[in-house]
């Protein structure tokens, strides 16, 4: 539920005059059996992505190429993660709101999620965000 359960993660880098080469493995990398994965693309200037919360599904962020600025908010503090670099993960825990902002050119957005996607599972009103969090607490 809190900012204190946000971990930033790196993964491994195989350097390598061919090319760099990374990899993710499930339950080792990153902190969960990895369910699903989505990217998010073609980002328009200005466009926000995110902007909701889980109940369950824990999610690793990375920016592959490109950058963008990863907002973290636990309802009381807010946070701003620059992510600029293939090889570094953040891992979202359920209960935590994200949004992303400032997306540069071409950047691709990977996500690695713990749980199958299901709509039930996403808060995205922040006054109803609060509120659950507010339950959570109590
Ligand atoms: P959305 O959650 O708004 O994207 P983000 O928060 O990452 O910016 O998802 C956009 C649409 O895509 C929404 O209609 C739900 C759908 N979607 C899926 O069908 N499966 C998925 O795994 C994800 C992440 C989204």
């Amino acid at each position: 539920m809190s900012l204190d359960n946000v971990r930033i993660l790196e993964f491994p880098k195989i350097c390598d005059p061919r090319g760099n080469l990374s990899f993710i493995e499930g339950g080792c990398h990153v902190p969960f059996a990895i369910k699903r994965v989505f990217y998010i693309y073609d980002v328009p200037g200005g466009a926000c992505r995110g902007a909701h919360a889980h109940k369950q599904n824990s999610t690793v962020l990375i920016a592959l190429s490109g950058s963008f600025d990863l907002h973290l908010s636990d309802g009381e503090r807010e946070i701003i993660i620059p992510m600029n670099r293939s090889t570094k993960g953040v891992l979202i825990p359920p209960g935590v709101w994200d949004s992303m902002h400032n997306f540069t050119t071409g950047t691709v957005l990977l996500a690695l999620c713990s749980h199958y996607y299901e709509e039930e599972d996403y808060i995205r009103d922040y006054d109803a965000y609060l509120e659950y969090i507010k339950t959570r607490k109590t």
